[in-house]
């Protein structure tokens, strides 16, 4: 922890776990450190990035929380919830990482590590998923290595993540919106808020204008490998990413078979996705099939992030 936060102390990148996904660590308040960052994922700049911050008081300090925004950190955090929020004027957090936005995205992970780190630093770091641009998301060290080893400083291996998908983010507009589907459920988001959350413009799910979650770009999270969503038979030629214990006709001829969860657990699968994803990606299979998952609790963020990899390559 020390060494990590006498890296970042001196813009340096450091990869560590989140209770989500590896994230990518760099000081919040060091443009160059930034710039870095940026560089070393392949990401572009105008794609902000995730504060993470040690508690509730970090996060006051570099945005304006309304009455929604408090009820909802008091709920969720430490956790996988990312709430956007208007910046304070004094905000330590540098543009380059907030894209010129007037607002930030704001995180208080649950990981022991994470949070050491950040105790040991004592400022925002902020901290994108720990992966190449558009590559699926991280959830052990030997993945953040497979995509970045020689283009950061240090690796902190605290072993596999729990959760498996990205937080959910909720923008704290008028009406709080949900801007991307993750390892928190909406179902407890609403029951918190007393209402149902507000669905982006479509638009705002693309690369033209100003979108909203900017990072919602459809060829996000794809493996290199074709993937085909709502497998009800398995091509000769094809991996298959399975789920549920019902074997698919054509299956023998798989090239590769991994289930997600054989006892149709969602958590397991949303824990299993990327991994499984980045293996049957070096099975040489021209096309990944997948079975249907279903779409209730953790099931959105794992079909958000699956049509995201099917669609990369449509
Ligand atoms: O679980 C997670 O959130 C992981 C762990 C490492 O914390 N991080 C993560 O970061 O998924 P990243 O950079 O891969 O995704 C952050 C998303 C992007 O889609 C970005 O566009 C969006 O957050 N975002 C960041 N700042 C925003 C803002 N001010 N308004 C709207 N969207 C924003
Ligand atoms: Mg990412």
């Amino acid at each position: 922890m020390a060494a990590a936060a006498r890296s970042l102390a001196g813009g340096g990148l450091v990869a560590f776990p989140t209770e989500t996904v590896y994230g990518l660590g760099a000081d919040a308040s060091n443009p160059q450190a930034i710039a870095r960052l940026y560089r070393a994922k392949g990401r572009p700049a105008f794609n902000p990035l995730i504060a993470t911050v040690g508690d509730l008081a970090a996060a006051q300090r570099i945005a304006r929380f309304d009455a929604t925004a408090l009820a909802l950190a008091e709920a969720f955090w430490p956790g996988p919830l990312t709430l956007v929020l208007p910046k304070t004027t004094d905000c330590a957090v540098a543009d380059l990482a907030t894209a010129g936005l007037d607002t930030v995205a704001i995180r208080l992970p649950s990981h022991p590590v994470a949070r050491d780190i950040l105790r040991a630093f004592g400022r925002p770091v902020v901290a994108p998923s720990a992966n190449l641009s558009g590559h699926v998301s991280p959830t052990t060290a030997a993945h953040v290595e497979h995509d970045l080893s020689g283009r950061i400083d240090l690796i902190v291996d605290g072993g596999p993540v729990a959760v498996g998908v990205e937080s959910t983010i909720v923008g704290c507009f008028e009406a709080p919106m949900l801007l991307r589907p993750g390892g928190l459920p909406r179902g407890e988001i609403e029951r918190v808020l007393g209402r149902a959350l507000a669905q982006p413009p479509d638009d705002a799910d693309c690369e033209s204008g100003q979108p909203l979650a900017p990072g919602m770009l459809a060829s996000h999270y794809a493996p290199r490998t074709r993937v085909r969503l709502n497998a009800v038979r398995v091509e000769p030629g094809e991996a298959l990413l399975a789920f549920g214990p019902v074997a698919l006709p054509g299956v023998e001829a798989a090239t590769a078979v991994m289930n997600l969860s054989a006892r149709g657990d969602l958590q397991d699968a949303a824990a299993n996705l990327f991994g499984y994803l980045r293996t049957l990606d070096t099975k040489g299979a021209h096309t990944i099939a997948v079975m249907p998952v279903p779409g209730d609790g953790l099931g959105e963020a794992i079909n958000d992030r699956l049509r995201r990899a099917a669609m990369a390559r449509e």
